[in-house]
């Protein structure tokens, strides 16, 4: 069965989607995006992911074609035309297209935002066996611009961060600026010593996750001690446990960084646990 996408107000088959070469989304990277994840066939934190969309596309003077409810019909509408059970709903608005390739914005009156959503299939994206084994992480420079707090498709970094992971057979890479690391390449990140999770503080310096605001608010109701601070991969590399955060994968624990194995070298007890908290509230609270 051909996937159904949204293009500007029409579900298509994904091989009739169309969108401009002079997209500014394409030519600029001029867009924003938001990944929410479906569980049992329901959305996960879509309020979170619909509020930091507006403020991304707030931080940008861009516009959204639709209302947010309108937004939640259209990812509730592809969910059920491509019979998602578990997997992820991606969305993509970008400045539209002035026909040409201009550097200044246009005016928005002349000029619609384009929006684009697709449905991603991952059946096993709860239960997923990496979560059992945890992952190997290395260290890289972030060398990203300075507003990564909005969701922009700027994912050149990221995806070269990935490749360099790949090189060295690990599965993703901690960005570190002045010392500290400040996310991994497409979630947030987290150490733990003795009982307490540390993860850097909220800036311009990270994406703001929504499920980084879960899990620490599970992870307070659960009596759990939270700092949120700046660490540096010395501090990392010695600590109990680590464990990234995202849409994508949840809480998936950090068994090995730039070498350095953690603990015994399988998930430690606090990722594991909240994990299995996050994962239980979410399909709770799944709209
Ligand atoms: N990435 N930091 C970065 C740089 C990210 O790209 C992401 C998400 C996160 C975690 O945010 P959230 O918990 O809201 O998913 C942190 C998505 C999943 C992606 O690019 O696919």
């Amino acid at each position: 069965m051909s996937r159904i996408v949204y293009v500007d107000g029409a579900y298509v088959p994904e091989e009739d989607a169309r969108v401009s070469v002079f997209d500014r989304g394409f030519l600029f990277a001029d867009g924003v995006y938001e990944v929410t994840s479906v569980l049992g066939g329901k959305l996960i934190d879509f309020g979170g992911h619909a509020a930091r969309l507006e403020r991304s596309l707030g931080e940008l003077d861009m516009a959204c074609p639709v209302t947010m409810d309108e937004l939640l019909g259209i990812h509730r509408e592809l969910v059920r035309v491509n019979e998602i059970d578990e997997g992820l709903v991606y969305l993509q608005v970008t400045r539209g297209s002035a026909g040409d390739r201009e550097f200044e914005f246009p005016d928005p009156a002349d000029v619609p935002s384009t929006l684009v959503l697709f449905t991603q299939s991952k059946p096993g994206l709860a239960d997923s066996p990496k979560a059992k084994k945890g992952i190997k992480v290395i260290s890289i420079p972030d060398i990203r611009w300075g507003r990564r707090d909005i969701k922009t498709v700027q994912l050149l970094y990221p995806s070269v961060g990935k490749m360099m992971a790949k090189k060295e057979g690990c599965d993703d890479a901690w960005m570190i600026e002045d010392g500290h690391v400040t996310e991994g390449t497409s979630n947030n990140a987290y150490i733990v010593k003795g009982r307490k999770i540390i993860t850097r503080h909220l800036s311009n310096d990270i994406l703001h996750g929504i499920t980084r605001a879960a899990v620490l608010h599970l992870a307070r109701e659960a009596q759990m001690e939270i700092e949120e601070r700046a660490f540096t991969i010395d501090e990392a590399m010695a600590a109990d446990e680590a464990f990234v955060t995202s849409a994508s994968t949840f809480v998936m624990p950090v068994v090995e960084i730039d070498g350095e194995t953690l603990g015994d070298g399988t998930p430690g007890p606090v990722a594991s646990r909240l994990r299995e908290i996050y994962l239980e509230e979410s399909r709770k609270s799944a709209i």
